[in-house]
């Protein structure tokens, strides 16, 4: 059996840190081992005691090896539209982001942007994303076709969207409902792959795809769903118009039964007192989007009253609408969004969140987002020194907390040394660098 250990600094949590001190929280090992095997976690510990004989050892001293970062949601269709000039959520929807996913009906386009997709997030240490494709089932079969060719956990599924957007995009209630269920038979537990059923909004679905939805959700108690939520002003008063029964916009997938463990809800940024109380008795995520959030204007998500009414948290980059890949640059943006909002996130809370936090949003930490025997060897190698102005801030550092908060403040693609994916160098053997 062929054993590779990875020396260098080892960082992993057990759980949600409770303080900036609280070091039951997480293992760290100032020369630690990570022995893996077949794609998986073996061992781990100090590197005098592990077992070296016959083994690869990769020296990554002095840096940081972690478990990869996890994104709980992006759209891979919209890889090639960030940075689109826009007022505000709607606005960029109908301006760029629809003209944009049409694109989507060319296996070769969607084939193509798959592959630079999963460059990005390697670069950018994300080993695992949920991801929204476009509408055409295709999309959706380049994307998980990419991500077994690299071994990746993925989790995706095409968008259901039956109105409120161009032709071109729009399935029918039955269409949706049946290239779903072709999709979910095609690729769901194939490999690593997971589905996610993926009505888009409220205000691109009608109540007979909401439906359809349900059926599928019912269907497949075993994929995850995932929609957006309250992310803007004018989003949630037409989504009301649309359905005026509904209580609230939390209200109209809960009317709809949409709500669940294993339902993820990008952005909810604006809810009630009564939305809250739903998304913690249903144990759906709420995901927050920092740099998305600030960059269409919508709002400040409010992390500590979510979590204290027991509202399960993730976070996401929110690529297209979202400006980075990294989750680096996200955990930056999500300081300075709970900064305004008069809330302090702790570097170890932040980087808990990345990795375990997000794992434990998906039911998944049990496979990914921490480095223990039995996990998946899905590993990022951070150097908190990458940078001439990095090093400048290095120098005067003493603690982790300080190193973390450092990465996370200044760090980008390149603070990101080497990843794994199931055991083997994934960046630094990335073509075309
Ligand atoms: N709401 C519905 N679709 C989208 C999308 O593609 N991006 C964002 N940020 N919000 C949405
Ligand atoms: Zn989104």
């Amino acid at each position: 059996m062929n054993r590779t250990v990875l020396r260098g600094r080892v960082l992993s949590f057990h759980r949600a840190p409770q303080a900036i001190d609280d070091v039951e929280s997480y293992l760290y090992l100032e020369d630690g081992a990570v022995s893996i095997e077949d794609g998986i976690v073996v061992a781990v510990g100090d590197f005098d005691s592990a077992e070296t004989a016959e083994a690869m050892v990769i020296d990554h001293r002095p840096n940081l090896i972690m478990p990869g970062f996890i994104d709980l949601h992006l759209h891979y269709v919209q890889s090639q539209m960030m940075a689109a000039y826009a007022g505000s959520l709607l606005e960029w929807l109908n301006t760029y982001t629809f003209i944009e996913e049409q694109k989507f009906s060319q296996q070769g386009h969607a084939d193509a942007v798959a592959v630079d997709f999963y460059d990005a997030l390697i670069r950018h240490g994300t080993t695992t994303a949920v991801a929204y494709c476009s509408s055409h089932p295709r999309s959706v079969d380049a994307f998980f076709a990419e991500a077994q060719r690299r071994n990746m956990l993925m989790v995706g599924g095409k968008v259901m969207m039956d109105r409120n957007a161009p032709e071109g995009l729009c399935d029918t209630a039955q269409s949706g409902y049946d290239d779903t269920k072709a999709l979910i038979a095609r690729w769901h537990g194939r490999g690593r792959a997971l589905y996610a059923i993926s009505p888009r909004f409220a205000i691109t679905s009608t109540p007979a795809q909401m439906e359809a939805a349900r059926a599928l959700a019912d269907e497949h108690p075993d994929c995850y769903v995932q929609t957006h939520l309250s992310e803007n002003d004018a989003e949630i008063t037409y989504s009301m118009e649309l359905y005026p029964s509904s209580p609230d916009y939390t209200g109209i997938y809960e009317d709809f039964g949409l709500l669940g463990r294993k339902t993820l809800l990008g952005h909810s940024i604006h809810l009630n007192h009564r939305e809250t109380g739903v998304l913690a008795e249903t144990g759906a995520v709420a995901v927050f989007c920092p740099t998305s959030n600030l960059f269409l204007g919508s709002g400040l998500f409010d992390r500590e009253r979510l979590v204290s009414h027991g509202v399960r948290v993730g976070i996401a980059t929110d690529i297209g609408g979202g400006t980075s890949v990294s989750m680096l640059r996200t955990l930056d943006e999500g300081y300075k969004v709970l900064q305004l909002r008069g809330q302090r996130l702790n570097p170890f809370a932040s980087f808990h969140m990345a990795t375990r936090g997000n794992a434990e949003a998906l039911g998944l930490e049990g496979t990914i987002g921490s480095i223990a025997p039995g996990m998946a060897a899905d590993l990022v190698v951070l150097d908190s020194a990458a940078t001439p102005t990095m090093r400048l801030r290095h120098a005067t550092m003493s603690t982790l907390a300080e190193e973390l908060f450092l990465l996370q403040t200044m760090g980008d693609d390149r603070a990101i040394a080497e990843v794994y994916v199931a055991g083997a160098r994934a960046k630094s053997t990335l073509g075309g660098l």
